[in-house]
């Protein structure tokens, strides 16, 4: 790992102080205050490397009236705009200052610094195993904290602290590694290397002849064409007290998304190798999990990975498919695969009796064209749920929209000789909400027909599907100066599990 705490504070690291504009001419004398125009504003940074010592402002006067609840102090975005200004420098000790110098509760005072501390290390990460050494871009970071802040640093924020990184930057590192390297056939490995040690964790790993006998017939059909067998990981991690909750996370696995036979033009095919960004996703929130214990939730990660490739055994639009759920597809597009890998992943899910099924996926191109590369868009069909997801969102500053799934859309994806169709009709009419509803027709067990599931009360499961196809990945850079995976919405996922282990 790059990224460290020290407890003690090294003589050449640099000193970084938080200030706000009312206790800005407590620090710094008023000629150098007029000189460097520096005031104490959001963002504001002056680098001063004579005394190496680093001034932060913190305070937003917004100008121009908002109620854009995402345009607040966001402390992950100071902490890696100081690493990405000092880009150009060699260091790589830090001392924390300032944190506590406000109003704000130390409860406040100490989401402030994990924040920041989060920011920094992630700003930092790079993908840099196939380069040099000489053109590696991570830096390396050793964190202290200084004297007057040194109560706001306990053992649990520290934990917190590592817990976060390394599964938001496992969760990043998935995503940039090529699909060489990541796909079905590696998958299980990777998963027993960070997961397997734990005993606090089963690892399950299906393969195609079992999902076969199983007879997930969408989610076996999406990957047939590909040399890299599917394979469905189902990954549960228990509490150390009784259960008292359940949640069932579903990532999308497309560790490659060429469109099948309906082929992508070159250009939209280009970065497909984020299309298991959910998987990724779900996959870093167990890393953090793991580390951070929980007390009475137990956390199932269900994911089926396959590649969506070409060839004389690919699946083909006219296909119809029979789901685990015994509901039938007619395929009309190939690269609508991913909702048809979800079909049967969410099905197999519902088996888990969950409180809770969320899904994250890179799902359509639809919803990067509603919400922008930056936003998630939340769907979902229990309002509680939307609720404390949102609530957890917000609070970490992740952007996100809801969308309703309008049920007047649903006619868009019902079929005349199967049950569903796998694209919407008309293209034109949101297709990141069609994509949504053709999911919910798997988290209702009223709706399967597959008598070999022997499920006897039929339940519609509480279930949000998070389309990430924007947010996983940004094409230019973000407000943490951050092109590329994001690790966006592991934070949100993890503070959203950490409330009901409480509740
Ligand atoms: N993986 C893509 C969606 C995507 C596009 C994610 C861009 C991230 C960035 C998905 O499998 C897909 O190709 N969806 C199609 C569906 C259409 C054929 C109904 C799309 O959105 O164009
Ligand atoms: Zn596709
Ligand atoms: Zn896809």
């Amino acid at each position: 790992m790059n990224y460290k705490f020290s407890k003690y504070i090294s003589e050449d690291a640099i000193k970084v102080q938080i200030v706000n504009t009312d206790n800005v001419e407590k620090f710094l004398s008023s000629e150098l205050l007029k000189l460097t125009k520096f005031e104490g504003k959001y963002k504001q940074i002056l680098h001063l490397p004579e005394s190496k010592s680093v001034y932060i402002g913190v305070t937003k006067e917004s100008t121009i009236k908002s109620i854009d609840v995402w345009n607040k102090v966001d402390y992950y975005e100071l902490g890696a705009n100081l690493v990405n200004s000092l880009a150009k420098t060699n260091y790589s000790k830090f001392v924390l200052e300032g944190f506590s110098n406000t109003d704000n509760s130390i409860e406040v005072q100490k989401e402030n610094l994990m924040r920041f501390c989060l920011g920094m290390y992630q700003a930092a990460w790079h993908l840099d195993s196939f380069l040099p050494e000489n053109k590696a871009k991570t830096k390396k970071i050793i964190l202290s904290i200084s004297e007057s802040d040194i109560h706001l640093k306990t053992l649990e924020l520290e934990k917190e602290i590592d817990a976060l990184t390394k599964g938001i930057i496992l969760t990043r590192e998935l995503i940039e590694l090529p699909p060489q390297v990541i796909n079905p056939s590696t998958i299980g490995e990777k998963i027993n290397s960070e997961l397997g040690d734990n005993p606090n964790i089963s690892i399950t790993l299906l393969d195609k002849a079992k999902l076969e006998q199983m007879k997930m017939g969408a989610f076996l059909a999406v990957g047939r064409a590909s040399i890299h067998a599917p394979v469905l990981a189902h990954i549960v991690l228990t509490p150390s007290k009784n259960v008292k909750h359940r949640i069932a996370l579903i990532g999308k696995g497309l560790t490659y998304d060429s469109g099948g036979l309906d082929i992508k033009i070159s250009g939209f095919m280009k970065t497909m190798k984020i299309d298991m960004g959910g998987a990724a996703t779900m996959f870093g929130i167990i890393k953090a999990l793991s580390l951070l214990k929980l007390n009475h939730t137990e956390v199932h990660w269900i994911s089926a990975f396959a590649e969506n490739m070409l060839g004389g055994d690919a699946y083909k639009a006219d296909d119809i498919l029979t789901s685990y759920s015994g509901q039938t597809i007619e395929v009309f597009n190939t690269d609508a695969e991913g909702r048809l890998t979800l079909a049967d992943a969410l099905t197999y899910a519902t088996l888990q009796n969950p409180d809770y099924i969320i899904d994250a996926a890179t799902l359509t191109g639809a919803c990067m064209r509603a919400v922008t590369e930056y936003f998630t868009a939340l769907m979902g069909n229990d309002q509680e749920l939307i609720d404390s997801l949102q609530e957890a969102f917000i609070e970490e500053q992740e952007k996100t929209v809801y969308v309703p799934m309008a049920e007047i859309l649903r006619e868009q994806v019902q079929g005349e000789i199967a049950d569903l169709i796998n694209t919407g009709k008309d293209p034109s009419m949101g297709g990141h909400i069609t994509a949504g509803l053709f999911l919910s027709h798997f988290v209702d067990q009223n709706l399967f027909r597959n008598s070999e599931l022997d499920i006897h009360s039929p339940k519609a499961y509480k279930w949000a599907h998070l389309d990430i196809a924007g947010s996983v990945y940004n094409k230019y850079k973000n407000s943490i100066g951050v092109d590329g995976a994001t690790g966006q919405t592991v934070r949100s996922l993890v503070k959203f599990i950490q409330k009901i282990d409480i509740a």
